[in-house]
């Protein structure tokens, strides 16, 4: 069996919120822990979509600066931007030749991102789930923590796998797995409780942004629409109720409960009490992170000194495993 190593990627898009802490960050700083861990800012994603080059590599360093707040560590992960490692770009190309254009077609995201118009979206857009199987397969990752919205890629990426080694005759590339842990929690947006907590909500008051300071986090968590019963005593309590749901979900999240826990201490409370613990939970586990947010941010030559070293440790894992699948094509 394959040494067990995880791959996982994040977008430098947007300023981080709530849910990408709490749905995808805290995730990595668990796994960092437990496992071989290599999280890459995926900036090459990032250009398949309309973009500003001006605004690109501050990201970057930003999303940089982000991780590490909330506790991606260096020194047990690597940490590193796709641009920097060449294999992203030229597995891509072998992989291409792999993948067929029919599994490409089958790719709902495609479908999705690319809106109306299809004729108009970039190429790099269509085989964006190639060059994520070059993200895994290029470090021999055996575990890919993927959420609902990623599972299609996978399998895309397993398929690739298994079509490659089988056409070459080579085991080069171990078919990696989904990586299942705990639910990871899906935080919803505060003004609706049917809607996912994202950075392309036009209203700031829908989410909680991860550089928000201790006020603006109180004042959102005080005005998130609920409706006026109190909390009930049982999680199946909150079955019909999904803006009461997300607000207890949020605080089991942040104080490292459950939900039942959570309704243990507030069930019979009405908001008027509970929104205001939540905002001060939320306040005092966020402010530091946020604190070391700002500091590091800034903070250009660091930033570019964490990321340099991380793509020199990606590079040294991904370079013979491209030379072998260079190899096996013929090259
Ligand atoms: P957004 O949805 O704001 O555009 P991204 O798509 O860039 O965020 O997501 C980055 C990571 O954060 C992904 O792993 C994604 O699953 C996670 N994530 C984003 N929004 C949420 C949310 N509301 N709840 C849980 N996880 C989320
Ligand atoms: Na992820």
């Amino acid at each position: 069996t394959p040494h067990p190593r995880v791959f996982s990627g994040i977008q430098p898009t947007g300023d981080l919120h709530l849910g990408n802490y709490l749905g995808a960050i805290m995730n990595w700083v668990k796994m960092q822990e437990t496992h071989e861990c290599i999280f890459c800012i995926v900036d090459m994603h990032a250009i398949t979509m309309k973009h500003d080059p001006k605004s690109l590599a501050r990201a970057t360093r930003e999303l940089t600066a982000g991780l590490i707040a909330s506790g991606v560590d260096p020194d047990k992960a690597i940490l590193f931007h796709q641009s920097a490692v060449p294999m992203h770009g030229q597995l891509t190309w072998i992989l291409d030749c792999v993948a067929r254009i029919g599994w490409l077609d089958r790719m709902t995201q495609f479908k999705d991102k690319s809106g109306a118009d299809k004729e108009g979206a970039s190429a790099g857009l269509y085989v964006y789930p190639v060059l994520m199987a070059a993200d895994i397969l290029g470090y021999k990752a055996t575990h890919v923590p993927v959420g609902e919205d990623q599972k299609q890629h996978l399998e895309l990426a397993r398929d690739i796998a298994e079509k490659f080694n089988r056409d070459f005759g080579v085991d080069l590339f171990p078919i990696p797995e989904p990586f299942i842990q705990g639910a990871a929690t899906r935080v919803m947006s505060l003004r609706d409780g049917t809607a996912k907590m994202s950075k392309s909500d036009p209203s700031e008051m829908s989410r909680i942004n991860m550089l928000d300071d201790g006020d603006t986090i109180m004042r959102k968590f005080k005005k998130a629409k609920t409706d006026a019963d109190a909390l009930p005593s049982e999680v199946a309590g909150l079955a019909a109720r999904p803006e009461a749901a997300n607000l207890v979900n949020i605080h089991a999240a942040l104080s490292g409960q459950t939900a039942a826990d959570v309704l243990r201490e507030f069930g019979g409370q009405g908001f008027g009490v509970f929104k205001p613990a939540l905002g001060e939970l939320a306040v005092e586990k966020l402010a530091p992170i946020a604190e070391r947010f700002r500091e590091l941010k800034g903070d250009k030559k660091t930033l570019d000194g964490i990321l340099h070293r991380g793509a020199q440790q990606a590079n040294a894992i991904a370079e013979p495993i491209l030379q072998e699948a260079k190899r096996a094509v013929g090259f």
